[in-house]
Formats: structure tokens, sequence, C-alpha cells
């Protein structure tokens, strides 16, 4: 990453953010040029904090996530579960198990469940709908996410009248070019935003994010996808740093950065200020005080691990993923502690965005 030329320089570009968000592709390129200067960095996260207090107070909310099948018929080229992996053992749960992990995730307090999977055509719209019904029908009091991928605007309102509140599809990235280099002919950016804002239409609260350190990513595809989220507005953004997995294209490629991602969390933080914003697990898995840093970054969100035990090394997007410590649904008291370490405080409530982004 290339910095900026001297001190000053730095902190106009986070001054003039801070005033004034609504920036264009060239100001995020040279605020994210200021991402090693540690004056502007102390600034921004400042800021990030006061505005996260200022709407959620020291509030965490947590998800359950369920990965309840990694079958994929995509091949996205820097993740494990890519269909071209033959080395990956797949699995699917059966609606019964998926039922049992909820019922797990409600002993433990979660009010939110995140049904994530694939792109996994033995879940028919039928099966999808059948499964998000019974949920639904079990614990009225409770939120459901979706984060399966892309579908057509039919299915995602049926999945809707079905009870899912929430769809989680990360766009990856808004940079035409380099959405080619991380995805085969296929697939298509144009797609993928279309999906998005069939999901807004549709009255989902929608979480959009990237990975930050992919192959081939530039300041300037940082850039535009913040543009992009500026003009999406998504409920909630998942980011996390990018992480080699030994079995695709890019397993000799370097890991996204834990300080750029922090970066970012709190830039994103100032730029949509009500959103919903996991600490994520890459973010962990890279870091053993990764999700800490994150919340004290402006991350208001935990997405501890529900699935059966017995499946989690299986759903291996990346290497050395995290899946039995803090991270581990069971694990929740551990994590309350970490939480409660850096000031905040894990709670069990449903958690909805505090209003609709605006
Ligand atoms: N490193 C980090 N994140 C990854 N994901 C998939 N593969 C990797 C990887 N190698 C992320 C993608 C996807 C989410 C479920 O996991 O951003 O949307």
């Amino acid at each position: 990453m290339e910095s900026a030329r001297n001190g000053k320089t730095m902190k106009q570009a986070a001054k003039r953010f801070i005033e004034n968000p609504d920036l264009t592709k060239e100001g995020f390129e040279e605020l994210i040029r200021c991402a090693d200067d540690p004056e502007t960095v102390n600034a921004l996260t400042e800021e990030a904090v006061r505005i996260r207090r200022k709407y959620y107070g020291d509030k965490v909310y947590t998800r359950g996530l369920i990965e309840f099948t990694n079958y994929c018929k995509n091949n996205c080229y820097y993740c494990g579960i890519r269909r071209g992996n033959l080395r990956a053992c797949r699995y699917r749960l059966t609606g019964e198990e998926i039922l049992d992990c909820c019922a797990e995730g409600y002993r433990l307090g979660f009010r939110t469940f995140v049904l994530q999977g694939g792109e996994d055509r033995w879940f028919t719209d039928e099966r999808m709908a059948d499964i998000i019904r019974a949920i639904r029908k079990k614990y009225p009091d409770c939120a459901i996410t979706l984060s399966i991928g892309e579908r057509s605007y039919e299915s995602y309102r049926l999945f809707r009248e079905a009870g899912a509140d929430r769809y989680l599809l990360r766009h990856e990235t808004a940079n035409e070019e380099h959405y080619g280099k991380l995805h085969p002919a296929d697939m298509s950016l144009a797609v993928r935003k279309l999906c998005l804002y069939d999901l807004k239409l549709l009255g989902y609260q929608v979480g959009a994010g990237f990975m930050v350190g992919s192959p081939g990513q530039t300041t300037g595809c940082l850039a535009e996808d913040l543009v992009f989220l500026k003009e999406l507005k998504p409920h909630m953004v998942g980011i996390g740093p990018f992480i080699p997995h030994h079995d695709t294209a890019f397993a000799g490629e370097k890991a996204g950065s834990v300080e750029l991602t922090l970066f970012l969390l709190s830039v994103i933080r100032i730029l949509l200020p009500e959103v919903l914003l996991p600490a994520t697990t890459a973010l962990g898995t890279l870091d053993p005080q990764g999700r800490e840093k994150g919340l004290a970054a402006g991350a208001n969100v935990v997405m501890p691990n529900l699935s059966p035990l017995k499946n989690r090394k299986q759903y291996e997007l990346y290497d050395n993923k995290i899946c039995t410590g803090e991270e581990a649904a069971e694990c929740i008291g551990d994590l309350e502690r970490r939480v409660a370490g850096v000031g905040y405080r894990l709670v069990s409530e449903r958690g909805d965005a505090c209003s609709p982004a605006r």
C-alpha cells in the first residue's frame, strides 16, 4: 500500500472524512493511503467508537451461525468449499439437525439464527422454505438470517414469506475487473448487485461485504467497495481479511492485513453510523485478539458457531478457521468475559438495526 506524502496530508484526509463522510472514490483512496499513519488511525478509531456508543451503547449482539451445507455449485477461486475442490469432505445437515442447532442456540440465549451454506441445489426453494417455516413457527421471537448466495427474486420472495428477516450476501469486491480475478466467468458482479437490490426491495435487512487483502485488490478496489456501500446502504456489513486455503489457486498468496481490516471497520462505522458490523471469524483466525480489536474499532456483532461439532472442521472456507474456542456457541461464557474485558456487553436480544439504513 502506498503511503501519503506527509503527516499533514494524512490528518487532513481523516479530518475531512469525519466532517463529511460522503467522499468520492478518489477521496476514499486518499483516506485508505493513510491507514498506516498512527495519528489518522487513532482519530478514526475514536470517532468510530463514539458513533457506535451513541447508537448502540455498550451492547454487542450475538448471532448463532449454523453452517448447514458445504456443497457449492460455484467455483470462487479463494474459497475452500468451491465446487472444484475435490478434497473437501462434503456434508449437509438434515432439517431436523438444523432445528436441533436452533434449540441448542435458543437454550444458550441466541435470538438470531444465521443459516449459512454453499450454493447447494439440494436445498431447493421448497426445502428451504419448509425449514424456514419450521424455525419461524418454533421461534417466533427470533430473527432468521439467510446466507445462501444468489437466487432469483421469486425464491427470495418465497423465503421472506416463509419468515426470513435478514440476508447476508457479500459483494466480495465492487470492482468489475477484480471480481473477474476472484471468480470464474459464469459469475458476475452485476448479478451479485442485482440480488442485493432485490433483497432490499423485498424488505430484508441486508448485509453486504468484502474480503480485505484478496489477491489483486488495490487501494482503488477498496475505495470502490466503500462507494458501493455508500450507495447500497446495507443494514449490515461483513468484512474480514482474506486467508489463503491450501486447496485453492490462491494457496500461495499472502493473507490480508488485520490492521487494514480494523481501519476499514472504523471507516465503515463512520460511513454508515447505524450499521451492524460483525467482528468476523476471519479476523479472530488471523489474530487471537482479533475479535476484541474489531469491537474496539467500531464493530458491534459477534457470530459464534452453532453448527454440530462433527461438521465444524468441514466448513473450511480458509486455512485454520477457528471453530472450537470462544467462537463456539457453547463457549458463550468465555466470549462474554472477553467482550466485557474490552468494555462491552454481550446481549441476547434480536438486535435489529436501530432504524432502516438511511
Ligand atoms: N478468506 C477469507 N474469507 C473468505 N471467504 C471465503 N473464502 C475466504 C477466504 N479464503 C468469505 C467470503 C464469503 C464468506 C462466507 O466467507 O467473503 O462471502
